[in-house]
């Protein structure tokens, strides 16, 4: 009988021994991880201004819509979604130097004032920010000559961002819609 247990017994040792050593190793790794993420990572802040064309009309246009609420009579377009790919530049005529693009989409979120959500990538293709993006999240009251919207992340140089993007139109068509819009935006990253 008591033979018959000891195997068992052992068995139930080794593994609980086992299981005790590999949390060990990996409570250890992660200690290691922490060591290394505490060196102290040095803040930048950067301030990036541009210009960006939202083109809705013509042949080529850079936004388009993709739905439409059925049977909406609202004023302010509630519901709609509009993709964009929108040129960057720096300064303010299309033709100025690209910059990068917006890409991602805005849509209409107020049902009695025109006011935009906007999740929006700003790429950026100049020098050291070539391949670098910010996200924009937020709230774009666009019939307002000033508004301000938040930066949630970015990637490359831009790793970790926060901040915001203040927008002043530059620019608007009534007939087309076709709006150019200045960029200020003041980003805290790594
Ligand atoms: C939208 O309007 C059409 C035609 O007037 C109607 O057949 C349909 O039921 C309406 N849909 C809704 C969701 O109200
Ligand atoms: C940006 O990077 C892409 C590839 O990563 C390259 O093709 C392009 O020439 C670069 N542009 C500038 C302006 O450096």
């Amino acid at each position: 009988m008591a033979s018959s247990l000891l195997p068992k017994c052992s068995t139930t040792i080794f593994l609980s021994c086992f299981l005790f050593l590999l949390a060990a190793a990996v409570d250890a790794k992660l200690v290691h991880s922490q060591r290394v993420l505490r060196r102290p990572l040095k803040e930048k802040m950067s301030h990036l201004h541009f210009y960006f064309h939202d083109i809705v009309s013509g042949r080529n246009p850079t936004a388009v819509t993709v739905a439409v609420a059925k049977n909406s009579t609202s004023l302010t377009g509630f519901g709609d979604i509009v993709m964009i790919d929108d040129p960057l530049t720096d300064g303010p005529e299309l033709s100025s130097k690209l910059v990068g693009r917006a890409q991602g989409l805005y849509a209409s979120a107020g049902l009695q004032d025109l006011s935009l959500l906007m999740a929006v990538n700003y790429v950026f293709m100049e020098g050291k920010y070539n391949g670098s993006s910010l996200s924009i999240l937020g709230r774009n009251m666009a019939m307002r000559p000033v508004r301000e919207m938040a930066v949630v992340g970015g990637s490359g140089l831009f790793r970790m961002a926060r901040g915001y993007a203040v927008a002043r139109t530059h620019w608007f068509d009534a007939n087309t819609g076709d709006a150019t819009v200045e960029y200020n935006v003041y980003v805290v990253h790594y």
